[in-house]
Order: C-alpha cells, then sequence, then structure tokens
C-alpha cells in the first residue's frame, strides 16, 4: 500500500480540520470539508513534484513566495501556514491554463499549484486541493468549474462570486463557491496565499 509522506498528512490533518472548525453547523463548506476527510483516508499515487527547471519563468513565485509564506505563517491560519511551508518546494506552480499575456498585472500577478489532484504532489481524481498565490494588487480572472469549492485565506484578500459582493472572509471565515458560479478574488496590499478545497 501507498503511504503518503509525513509532511503531506501533517498539513492535510490540520488544513481539513481547519476548515471543520470554521465551518458553520449545516453548511456546504462543513460538509465538503467531510467529504475530504472521508477521501483523503485513501492514498493516492505519488506524483512528479515540481519540473526542474520549471517549464516557463514565473516572476510571482521568485517574487512573492517567500514572503506570502512568511504572512501565512503568523496569519490567522498560523498552524496551516507553518505545515504549508516545507510543501511549498516540491509544488509544480503554474499560470492558470489560458491565461492572457495581454493581461499583464495578472500574467505575471499569479501562479497557482496543485498538491492533490492532476500534476499535484499526490495524484488522484476525486478531489482537487491546491493553493493560489498573487501579488499584491493583483485580480484573478472571473472563472468557473463544475465542483464546488471551498476557499481557505492564509493571508488577507476579497472573494467574489455571481451571488456574492465582493467579500473578506476575515480571520475566521472560510469562502464557499457553489457548483459551476462565476467568481473571482483579489489581494490587497499584501502578497496573496490561498487554499482552495474541491471534492470532484
Ligand atoms: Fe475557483
Amino acid at each position: 500500500m501507498t503511504t503518503r509522506p509525513a509532511d503531506l498528512s501533517h498539513f492535510l490533518l490540520g488544513a481539513l480540520a481547519e476548515l471543520a472548525h470554521r465551518a458553520p453547523a449545516g453548511s456546504p463548506e462543513l460538509a465538503v470539508s467531510r467529504t475530504l476527510v472521508s477521501r483523503i483516508k485513501t492514498v493516492g499515487q505519488p506524483g512528479q513534484g515540481a519540473p526542474e527547471p520549471l517549464p516557463e519563468p514565473l516572476p510571482v513565485v521568485d517574487r512573492w513566495l517567500g514572503p506570502a509564506s512568511e504572512l501565512a505563517r503568523t496569519g490567522p491560519a498560523a498552524a496551516v501556514g507553518i505545515a504549508l511551508a516545507p510543501l511549498l518546494p516540491c509544488l509544480a506552480f503554474r499560470r492558470r491554463k489560458g491565461a492572457d499575456p495581454a493581461n499583464a498585472a495578472f500574467y505575471d500577478g499569479h501562479a497557482n499549484a496543485m498538491i492533490l489532484g492532476p500534476g499535484g504532489i499526490e495524484e488522484r481524481g476525486d478531489l482537487w486541493i491546491g493553493l493560489t498565490l498573487m501579488a499584491p494588487g493583483t485580480l484573478y480572472v472571473d472563472h468557473d468549474h463544475p465542483p464546488e469549492e471551498v476557499y481557505l485565506a492564509l493571508t488577507p484578500g476579497e472573494w467574489w462570486n455571481a451571488r456574492m459582493d465582493w467579500t473578506d472572509p476575515g480571520p475566521e471565515g472560510l469562502i464557499y463557491n457553489p457548483p459551476g458560479i462565476r467568481h473571482a478574488m483579489r489581494a490587497g496590499a499584501t502578497p496573496f496565499l490561498a487554499l482552495w478545497f474541491l471534492p470532484i
């Protein structure tokens, strides 16, 4: 049987406990956290990890991953930020597929990495857990996807969806996006780091 590396297990348990702790009783966020807790009992296949060198230079990773991780390690979800830190060098950061180079602020201001899921450090098809990094002031483009999604902010940021005005989840909150809804997010004055959790 495949076993999960200890640092990945530690991160997952901490992150899903934080979701369960923050999710209101009876909320879809709580249902997502329970689904994921149940699914991660099965371990996926080891992923490829970060290609060396990365296929394309990502200035945002060079410039902002360190400061964002530092902020996450002292923020309201500090335990999750601390558990995430040893995984960061193993992640394959990429631009969003189809990101438009003409939108330079977004193109060079964001990067995504899968932790569990396709291209992640654990390959599996039944869930995606990953993170988004953005430079201060970056607006992530509107997007949608069939699975529902919960975001856990590790640093300050704001979220929007087609049924919700721009919202700061605050130090105790979560953001929930129903299946298929248009949504976006933006960084404030500090680097942005947030985790996303999607049962597939
Ligand atoms: Fe999303």
